[in-house]
């Protein structure tokens, strides 16, 4: 048997994790794992790497020692989709083209009988289409968005809130010393779960979720009420999806074959609190440091048995599905389903009622 590896889109706390466990789990088994760069890249345009290192044997040693690192020792991309692969025209235009059968054809070629694909919904919609084209596929879930619904978490979210969380404390302390509002943008794309877990554990004081369209004027009269009991600062934090009542989401931009970029809300948010209040308000973007550094426990924990489970799962046969936490279990669901939602905050979640009854602000209220 031999087993691939990809991981793709953008890179989460725990990748590592998941390619040493897959690594170890096949290669006791007798099987052979090949990992593929960046994406599927190294398979497709093997040329742009030095002689045979696009798609390469992972033997035991390679994976030596890399659970506790960040990010992908494979490269990851959220460019050139295979299945709907840009190519630029002489007039500066895209034509997308579908190359999932050369592909299926690469990994016949290279004499691989399966693959597993990490990734977020876009490397699992990718993981799909090749399963729909003949390619054996298990996928794993990874997104630190928290947005993938038929698993209870993914790992690198657990990193992600925890960064954001240490992140916050440190930012009370300016808030406290010169008074201010502080407010922090955190990722997390269409979903609040990065923003509502990060904002409860801190104790911020608003917190503000793409589930649940804002107004300011409830926050600045939050404000304005510690104000009047001495509490001379506050902190808000942002999802970057998250979006006025009726506004629209704050997007940087967007490339030709990529998703839309969000972000900068926070400083919206913090230009109309002043406004608002009087007060002066400073924004903290934290974007990617969210993704990055040494992965905690429960990432590394869940990296591994995803990792052994995808590899479990081959070998009893499965195709076409992805791992997922069903705790104390991990089940298999069709990856057809796993692509089919996307998991928001819940507005009657457990999570969500603590917040309110401590006192955060959503913006929704008086
Ligand atoms: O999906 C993970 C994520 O980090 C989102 O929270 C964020 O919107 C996006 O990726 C950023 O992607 P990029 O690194 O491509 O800008």
């Amino acid at each position: 048997m031999r087993v691939a590896i990809s991981t793709g889109g953008g890179d989460a706390p725990g990748l590592n994790a998941v390619i040493r466990s897959v690594t170890l789990c096949a290669t006791r088994r007798g099987w052979e794992v090949i990992g593929i760069r960046d994406g599927f890249n190294g398979l497709m345009f093997p040329d742009q790497y030095i002689e045979g290192s696009g798609a390469f044997r992972l033997e035991r040693h390679m994976v030596r020692g890399i659970g506790y690192l960040g990010g992908t020792v494979l490269g990851s991309t959220n460019r050139g989709n295979p299945c709907r692969f840009p190519v630029e025209q002489p007039d500066g235009t895209f034509v997308y083209e579908d190359r999932t059968d050369h592909l299926v054809s690469l990994f016949r070629k290279a004499g691989i009988d399966a693959l597993i694909t990490i990734g977020g919904d876009g490397s699992l919609s990718i993981g799909q289409r090749l399963y729909e084209a003949g390619l054996r596929v298990i996928g794993v879930p990874k997104t630190i968005d928290n947005d993938l619904d038929k698993t209870t978490v993914s790992f690198g979210f657990d990193t992600a809130v925890h960064v954001a969380t240490e992140s916050i404390d440190r930012v009370f302390t300016t808030a406290t010393s010169h008074s201010r509002v502080f407010v922090v943008e955190v990722m997390g794309r269409y979903a609040g779960w990065i923003a509502l877990n990060s904002g409860v554990a801190a104790g911020a004081h608003a917190i503000l979720i793409p589930e649940i369209p804002y107004r300011l004027e409830p926050v600045a009269a939050m404000i304005k009420r510690r104000e009047a009991r001495g509490a001379h600062f506050a902190i808000v934090v942002v999802a970057e999806g998250a979006m006025p009542k009726d506004g629209h989401r704050s997007v940087v931009g967007q490339a030709a074959d990529q998703a839309e970029r969000l972000g900068g809300i926070g400083e919206l948010v913090a230009q109309e609190l002043t406004a608002l209040t009087g007060k002066e308000a400073r924004t903290v973007v934290l974007g990617h440091l969210l993704r990055g550094g040494t992965p905690t426990a429960q990432d590394r924990l869940l990296g591994t048995r995803f990792g052994a489970a995808a590899v479990r799962a081959l070998d009893e046969g499965l195709d076409g599905v992805m791992v997922a936490l069903n705790e104390p279990r991990v089940d298999y669901v069709p990856l057809v389903e796993a692509i089919g939602s996307m998991r928001t905050v819940p507005l009657d979640c457990d999570t969500l009622m603590a917040a309110r009854d401590v006192g955060i602000s959503f913006g929704d209220g008086a």
